[in-house]
């Protein structure tokens, strides 16, 4: 219990921290808020940039994967053909007593009881109904409720439906299948031939009945995903490939290997060959942080069926055609932030004086260098300032200058917002020198450096 206080503690002051330093703020917060929802500031925005690039890149590595941006909106088939309009929902109860909404599996986990995100509606409703007279309800404290439901997690819209009969329309409720739809036209123009990967960065929605866990689970996200078209004879070895290479990504990201894990999936959908997810341990325990799978040629033929588009390409060796096997790696890019953040987060004393730092890997900082005029109302140290800042700003880009409140106030800003170096020009710099102090955020050691050698040493330090 203590520690699980300790914990919920963590996942406040990362909350708190990112509104007071701009990273995150609630969803419509001047109209009361909209649960799920979370708009991004400058800081924020910063650091989705540096999430997405890093991904980006480690995909492009590969010469056989390609990158696409497909559409939020699609017609209802796309989703009738992966199976979401029928069995993409999640397990609702209502309270009797006071008459509110909760998730099965999460009341189950609530008293400790393990219930799969990825498990059938006829298996949750057996261990619901063993341990219902455990389950407590979190809002009014009394052990009543009624028969679970199953909940569409698709979000729809009106879009276009101005008559009656339409056909339902969806906003995306993951980005694979936009990947699934246009395989046909990457191949058709000849850009890629299997085995090859798609590999998108964007929006998803989902109808989540109870988002939680700030970044964690919310109702529009941004997810990375990577499908990965390959003959089924060569499926396997490929799966275990994207696993190592997967969890090695992270490690690239500055993650201790102590804190990820994998999970293999006890229920698995009928189509799938595997699956093994990547799990963080969050501020709120261990949790999925990536699903690499397995998929089988499920996606593929599906489309085939409900569109009549042939999805089959020909083996030159067999002489036969055949529809590739698909494996997927899947991230979301605001649980990536959450994991940074709850890694970076850290307390500790400095002159006396306790203070909190995001201890970001340089190349995830959302500001890498802040530069400093030693006091605001010199403008001989403001000029030079400004100038130093110039030069930085030009070299790295992500460059701040900051010559609000006193010194010590500002390395606290910094240090907030995990920047990892801070430039100082004071009186010897003007005076004497030319040089600056550079403190570094993790020590808070400070260095003087000429100016003229400033851009190689940061160079060199932030790698
Ligand atoms: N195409 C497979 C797929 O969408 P998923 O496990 O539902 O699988 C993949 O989602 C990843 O997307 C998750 O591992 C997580 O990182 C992210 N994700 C899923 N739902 C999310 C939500 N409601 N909020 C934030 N991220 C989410």
């Amino acid at each position: 219990m203590a520690k699980e206080n300790k914990n919920n503690e963590l996942m406040e002051k990362i909350i708190s921290l990112c509104k007071r330093r701009g990273f995150v703020f609630p969803g419509s917060e001047i109209y009361g808020g909209f649960a799920g929802t979370y708009d991004f500031g400058p800081y924020g925005v910063a650091l989705r940039r540096n999430v997405v690039d890093a991904w980006t890149k480690a995909m492009q590595e590969h010469e056989n994967i390609s990158l696409i941006d497909s559409s939020i909106f699609t017609v209802g088939k796309v989703w009738e053909a992966s199976g979401h309009v029928s069995g993409f929902s999640d397990p609702m109860v209502i309270c009797k007593e006071c008459h509110t909404k909760q998730r099965a599996d999460h009341l189950l986990s609530s008293i400790e009881v393990k219930a799969d995100e990825k498990i059938t509606e006829k298996e949750i409703n057996k261990i619901f109904d063993e341990n219902r007279d455990k389950i407590k309800c979190p809002v009014c404290g009394k052990k009543n409720f009624g028969q679970i439901s199953a909940k569409s997690l698709l979000a729809t819209s009106t879009l276009g439906m101005f008559e009656e009969g339409d056909a339902q329309v969806y906003l995306r409720g993951e980005t694979a299948q936009g990947i699934f739809i246009n395989y046909k036209n990457i191949l058709d123009s000849g850009f890629n031939k299997v085995p090859f990967g798609l590999a998108q960065v964007g929006k998803a929605f989902r109808n989540e009945i109870s988002p939680r866990q700030f970044l964690f689970r919310k109702r529009e996200f941004e997810q990375m995903e990577m499908q990965y078209f390959v003959p089924e004879k060569d499926a396997r070895k490929v799966y275990e490939e994207w696993r190592i290479e997967r969890m090695a990504y992270y490690e690239r990201l500055g993650i201790k290997k102590e804190k990820l894990k994998w999970k293999q999936h006890e229920n698995l959908v009928f189509y799938a060959k595997d699956a093994w997810d990547i799990e963080y341990e969050f501020p709120f325990g261990w949790n999925e942080l990536e699903g690499i799978h397995y998929r089988g040629d499920y996606d593929l033929t599906q489309h085939q069926k409900f569109s009549g588009v042939d999805m089959s390409v020909y083996d030159e060796e067999t002489k036969e055609r055949f529809i590739p096997n698909v494996i997927e790696t899947s991230v979301g890019v605001d649980r990536t932030i959450l994991m940074l953040l709850s890694e970076a987060y850290t307390e500790d004393e400095m002159n006396g004086e306790k203070r909190v730092f995001l201890r970001f890997k340089p190349n995830m900082a959302p500001v890498k260098i802040a530069v400093f005029p030693l006091l605001k109302n010199k403008p001989q140290l403001i000029e030079k300032a400004r100038e130093v800042y110039k030069n930085l700003k030009k070299e790295f880009g992500a460059v701040m200058f900051d010559d609000n409140g006193n010194i010590g106030k500002r390395y606290r800003r910094q240090d907030e917002i995990g920047t990892p170096f801070c430039v100082t020009v004071d009186f010897d710099t003007i005076e004497k020198d030319d040089t600056v102090t550079v403190r570094d955020r993790d020590s808070g050691k400070q260095e003087r450096i000429k100016i003229e050698e400033l851009v190689n040493y940061l160079k060199n330090k932030l790698g």
